[in-house]
């Protein structure tokens, strides 16, 4: 693309109920090849929806989302290859073992060479002391990494995350982390994800996009946010940040009174 942005957002802005406010309003972002993107925010700012919006599985009421230029909203079919999606909701078929999970997905991806994809995948997530576990017998964190290796066995171009990390370890997040970035480095996958992690999100991403109330509060890298907000760690960013955002808020819903 003439931009070098592998996803482009304008206006997204959705309103699940007439009496409540939007639950994203009018948020735009972009995304380039080889970046990873944080969306950051308190409970219900919005992240899952938004997320959901530029995955294509949930219509906006207004606004844009383009995937390599093509609308997503209205050619999902022609980008869907494209793009995946993992988060800690996502139910795996319990009663299939971990090799056959992957081998469903290989075959529903349409893979030209699917054993092969599971095989990398089995590898490359350490999974293969598990290949014959049936999911419903894993932990939490395993069950993470097999959400990651079905993510990315269809050799996505852009690569949506909800808080992967949020149920594991430690030394569990620090390895997850560890084999995202070799992925974005390697594969110049495009990352967009949530975390409220803040010292990862710290450490993983290129740029992030801070939310509350569904509105946009500050978008850059993590030191042009560390400057706008006069602080030095991205925890202290969001503090300050969102509180900023609420009074400001809440002062223009009084004048409007
Ligand atoms: N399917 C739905 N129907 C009605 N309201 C919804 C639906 N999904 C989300 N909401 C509402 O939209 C708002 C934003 O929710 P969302 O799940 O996007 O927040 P979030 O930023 O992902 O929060 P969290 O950090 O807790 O995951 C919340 O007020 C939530 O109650
Ligand atoms: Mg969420």
């Amino acid at each position: 693309m003439s931009d070098g942005h592998v996803l482009v957002a304008r206006q997204l802005t959705k309103r699940f109920s007439p009496d409540r406010p939007p639950a994203v309003d009018g948020i735009s972002l972009e995304v380039s090849r080889g970046e990873v993107l944080s969306i950051v925010g308190p409970n219900g700012a919005g992240k899952s929806t938004l997320l959901q919006m530029l995955l294509g599985i949930l219509t906006p009421d207004s606004g844009t989302v383009r995937i390599f230029g093509v609308d997503i909203i209205r050619h999902r079919r022609r980008v869907a290859h494209l793009i995946n999606y993992a988060s800690t909701d996502l139910s795996l078929p319990y009663s299939l073992s971990v090799r056959e999970n992957l081998e469903v997905f290989a075959l529903v991806y349409n893979l030209p060479q699917p054993g092969q994809a599971v095989s990398e995948m089995m590898e490359r997530f350490s999974l293969e002391p598990l290949a014959k576990t049936k999911v419903g017998r894993l932990s939490t964190g395993q069950i993470a990494r097999l959400s990651l290796a079905k993510a990315l066995i269809s050799r996505p171009e852009i690569l949506f995350l909800d808080e992967p990390t949020a149920t594991l370890d430690p030394e569990a997040s620090a390895e997850v982390r560890q084999l995202l970035l070799e992925q974005v480095r390697k594969e110049r996958l495009g990352l967009v994800y949530t975390s409220h992690n803040m010292r990862e999100v710290e450490r993983l991403s290129d740029r992030i996009l801070l939310i509350e109330s569904g509105k946009s509060v500050a978008c850059g890298t993590r030191d042009a946010l560390y400057g706008l907000f006069d602080c030095d760690n991205l925890e202290a960013v969001f503090i300050r940040s969102v509180n900023q955002a609420r009074q400001d808020r809440r002062r223009d819903e009084n004048a409007d009174k």
